[in-house]
């Protein structure tokens, strides 16, 4: 893949980059998107799983589905597009991870300055005292995920729909994207707000903003350049570009 000029510029001389990452992310990894054809919310209503008034009504289905999802990312292993991602860290002066996944694999390639906008799925709490757990430490009663500590319930560590994100990790991350020269954007449809406004925020404030997609999403054309492929390609190729330009 060639890449034009003036991203290749960018490349050289940007100091801060933010990658804003969506679960296209991971599809390379095995997860399953959201949307399109094979996605989660064609299979599954996201108000009868992702909300808390769900989770209320039936906490034992819920914790169920998440419990699935996390057989299945336990199973994963990062792709060449995390382990891109963690190698940026070497050749920026700051490099700044904001996702919207939940599943971990940045954490897991290396990469160690990340902004989870939608929680974390490994992690869970209780509603009452606000004890943390891993996902393999909750005690079941009657199917249920029941806190040791007081007896509330356990709750996973992800924002469901309708629930605000964590303030200050929000506030990092419109930060970071409002001082950045690169903004990448990796598979994501970008429909989702407020987690969607990050790129915007970098390109209001003169970022060169990139986005790499299978097809174009909704920040496609808003974007300096759009990069059409699979980020466990694309993302080595750039990481290559950036070795073979700067001058060590
Ligand atoms: P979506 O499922 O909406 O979008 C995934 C995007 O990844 C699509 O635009 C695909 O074209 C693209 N894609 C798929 N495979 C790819 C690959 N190998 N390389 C590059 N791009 C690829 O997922 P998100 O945008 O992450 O929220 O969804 C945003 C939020 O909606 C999620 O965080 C979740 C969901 O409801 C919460 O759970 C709060």
């Amino acid at each position: 893949m060639k890449f034009p000029k003036e991203f290749r510029q960018i490349l050289q001389n940007a100091e801060k980059v933010v990658v804003f990452t969506g679960a296209g992310m991971s599809a390379e990894s095995g997860i399953p998107t959201f949307r399109g054809e094979d996605g989660i919310w064609k299979k599954l209503r996201p108000e009868e799983l992702a909300n808390f008034n769900a989770f209320m009504k039936n906490p034992e289905l819920v914790f169920e589905w998440y419990q699935h999802r996390r057989n299945i990312i336990e199973k994963c292993e990062p792709n060449p597009g995390h382990y891109a991602i963690a190698e940026m860290e070497k050749h920026f002066k700051k490099v700044t991870i904001v996702t919207q996944n939940i599943d971990a694999l940045h954490h897991r390639a290396g990469s160690k300055n990340i902004l989870e906008l939608h929680g974390n799925i490994t992690r869970n709490y209780c509603l009452s005292c606000n004890t943390f757990y891993n996902s393999n430490e909750i005690k079941f009663i009657e199917r249920k995920p029941i806190c040791e500590n007081c007896g509330g319930l356990v709750r996973p560590d992800v924002v469901w729909f309708g629930e605000g994100l964590p303030q200050d990790i929000w506030n990092e991350a419109e930060q970071a994207a409002k001082f950045c020269d690169l903004c990448i954007i990796v598979g994501t449809s970008g429909v989702v707000y407020p987690a969607a406004y990050i790129p915007m925020y970098a390109k209001e404030a003169n970022a060169y903003v990139v986005d790499i997609n299978i097809s174009p999403s909704e920040l496609s054309s808003r974007c300096d350049l759009f990069l059409s492929g699979k980020s466990g390609e694309i993302l080595p190729l750039i990481v290559e570009e950036i070795k073979n330009m700067k001058d060590y």
